[in-house]
């Protein structure tokens, strides 16, 4: 989730690039940095928080001539946000930006440690600078000994290094993560990981290829494809609105935040998962010590991945676990023990009511923790211990890969929870945290899926109501379901356990009632099915969601096979958000910003 940007030309480039790392600031932003040559004085900064931060370091700052610029702004992935983690990192002459994993950083910084290195930050991307300046005491040249580099390194990469010998080149690499070149009128070249800092300033554009690298001079650009062959790739249009920019050729941003959810869980996986154990580097396992029942609390969406958690907690680390609506339990005067540890759930960490209820369990003695997706936010400040889960600025007011990423924070918080109190025995545990590190996969979007849904929202847009169906974790997805589909398409919808579906809510089953059913097969199929085929004999209108093929079914959208419900929780989760996503779009309703709601909701 992190940004880049890169400079190389004659105008002022501190504000260049300053602006660059401002339109890319909603990617994350727990710190920032920048690092200018000109002439032979390379100048760098860094500050932690938001750019703002940054921006006042430099307010003396300026540059008067040709210059060489790299700027970077850090969403935490290896290591803590801290200023020596911000990037650029510097060698003893060069400095490197970088967005992506450098997935075998360990084994380089072993080697380039053993031959005498040191590393001052916990990155994976310090070993790029120290690999490069390595390579350059045998080597011609920059270029070449950058090449020798790129092929040490395995993971997904963008990159740009400058280093001081070379005071009017930079060097730059992409593979897996996006990077764009491009040029003004007056020949100037700039670099950015998105469209949107370009906007205003470039007007051509090169968007690199995986296995593209190369360097760029002064009014020069040489690119090398993966065979080391030059390219000339042809230049493209920029778009002219940021906007629409900043949604990277989605049409919403809900649809974009959809999309994204496979990499922003790896975010949320990374670093803190090793093939024995969960590793939470911001939570003391002290926290835990005296506990035997955990609260989670939460309004919304984040309500929803609490009760999922809430099933995770008492299976997996069988400890008691209850869940409560903020709004509620601020009011109902709740008898709190300081045996349980009291968390929040919160995307914006803003929410007055959860808010209100963390104050309440501080004041009342209660250990707390929050699972939030906004470093230094008002729950974050407060918490004994913050968990971040990584998801980046979610813009679309419906909420995807906040609950996406909470589930799994929240899943490997159970899983934490047992190691510690050695409530699961090595193999189950082995098992879940391979499981796990296949949910990024279980929540990739598969476009035919996509199109299927597309077709058959047209069929979804009257009748007197929803019923999103399901069992056990299955239920709190439906409520989800439901909550996504009402918020923005403004049509009835309710969730519900099928279980309870014969005590009172059949009777509103017709043919204009529509059911939609999360058939996991790994999770009380059976019982499933014949709480769906209640609702079929009187004729509900039925699409079941489903990796096994059902007869009663009006529609039936075919999941992919998976082994454990977990994976097929979040197939079925991205396919719920996309249905609910194409009967908007064809009702012409605003898919982004709903009527009536807002993204933080700061009042009571
Ligand atoms: C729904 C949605 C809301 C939020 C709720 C809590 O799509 O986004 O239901 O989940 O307002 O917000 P946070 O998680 O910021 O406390």
């Amino acid at each position: 989730m992190c940004g880049i940007v890169g400079y190389i030309g004659n105008k002022e480039s501190k504000n260049i690039l300053l602006d660059g790392l401002k339109e890319l600031e909603y990617r994350g932003y727990d710190s920032a940095g920048i690092a200018i040559l000109e002439n032979d004085n390379f100048t760098s900064f860094k500050a932690l928080g938001k750019l703002k931060n940054l921006d006042a370091k430099m307010a003396e700052f300026t540059t008067s001539s040709f210059s060489v610029g790299i700027g970077h702004t850090r969403w935490a992935t290896h290591g803590k946000p801290t200023e020596l983690n911000a990037h650029p990192h510097l060698g003893e002459s060069s400095y490197v930006v970088h967005n992506g994993i450098i997935e075998n950083y360990q084994e380089l910084k072993k080697e380039l440690q053993d031959g005498g290195v040191t590393f001052l930050s916990q990155t994976d991307t310090e070993v790029i600078v120290h690999l490069f300046e390595k390579n350059l005491a045998h080597t011609a040249n920059a270029f070449e000994a950058f090449e020798r580099t790129l092929e040490r390194l395995e993971g997904a990469y963008a990159i740009l290094l400058v280093h001081k010998d070379e005071n009017d080149t930079i060097l730059f690499a992409k593979n897996g993560s996006p990077m764009i070149v491009a040029t003004d009128n007056d020949g100037d070249i700039y670099f950015a990981s998105s469209d949107a800092p370009l906007i205003g300033k470039a007007s051509n554009v090169i968007y690199l290829d995986d296995g593209q690298y190369g360097y760029v001079k002064a009014q020069e650009i040489h690119i090398y494809d993966t065979q080391g062959a030059e390219v000339h790739p042809a230049f493209s249009t920029l778009p002219t609105s940021k906007l629409s920019a900043q949604k990277e050729g989605y049409r919403f941003f809900m649809e974009k935040e959809i999309y994204e959810q496979s990499d922003v869980l790896l975010d949320t996986l990374l670093g803190r998962l090793s093939d024995e154990e969960i590793m939470f580097d911001e939570v003391d396992t002290s926290l835990l010590h005296g506990i035997d029942e955990i609260k989670l609390c939460a309004c919304g969406t984040s309500y929803h991945a609490a009760l999922t958690a809430s099933y995770l907690f008492e299976r997996e680390a069988k400890i008691r676990c209850s869940v409560e609506i903020a709004s509620e339990f601020r009011y109902k005067k709740p008898l709190l023990s300081t045996n349980t540890l009291f968390i929040v759930i919160s995307q914006s960490g803003e929410t007055a009511d959860t808010l209100e209820t963390l104050k309440m369990a501080k004041e009342a003695g209660l250990k707390t923790l929050v699972v939030c997706n906004v470093d230094n936010s008002s729950m974050v400040r407060l918490a004994d211990a913050a968990l971040l889960t990584r998801a980046g600025i979610e813009k679309g007011v419906a909420s995807t890969k906040a609950f996406a990423t909470q589930v799994t924070l929240l899943w490997m918080l159970a899983l934490y929870t047992a190691q510690t109190r050695r409530s699961i025995d090595q193999q189950a545990l082995r098992k879940q945290l391979r499981i796990l590190r296949k949910v990024p996969l279980a929540s990739k979007v598969d476009g035919a899926m996509h199109e299927r849904i597309h077709r058959l929202s047209k069929r979804y847009l009257h009748g007197h109501g929803f019923f999103f169906i399901g069992r056990d974790v299955f239920f709190p997805l439906a409520l989800e379901g439901a909550l996504k589909l009402k918020e923005i398409s403004y049509l009835h919808a309710e969730g519900y356990p099928s279980g309870e579906m014969k005590h009172g809510p059949i009777a509103l089953a017709d043919p204009e009632l529509f059911t939609i059913a999360l058939m996991p097969e790994h999770l009380l199929y059976d019982k499933m099915k014949s709480n769906v085929e209640e609702l079929s004999a009187r004729d509900s209108t039925i699409c079941a969601i489903s990796p096994l093929e059902f007869d009663k079914a009006d529609d039936f959208l075919k999941t992919r096979q998976h082994e454990h419900y977990m994976l097929e929780f979040f197939e079925m989760m991205v396919i719920v958000q996309l249905l609910s996503m194409e009967i908007t779009v064809r009702l012409g309703h605003d898919v982004d910003m709903p009527r009536n709601l807002a993204k933080s909701v700061t009042v009571e």
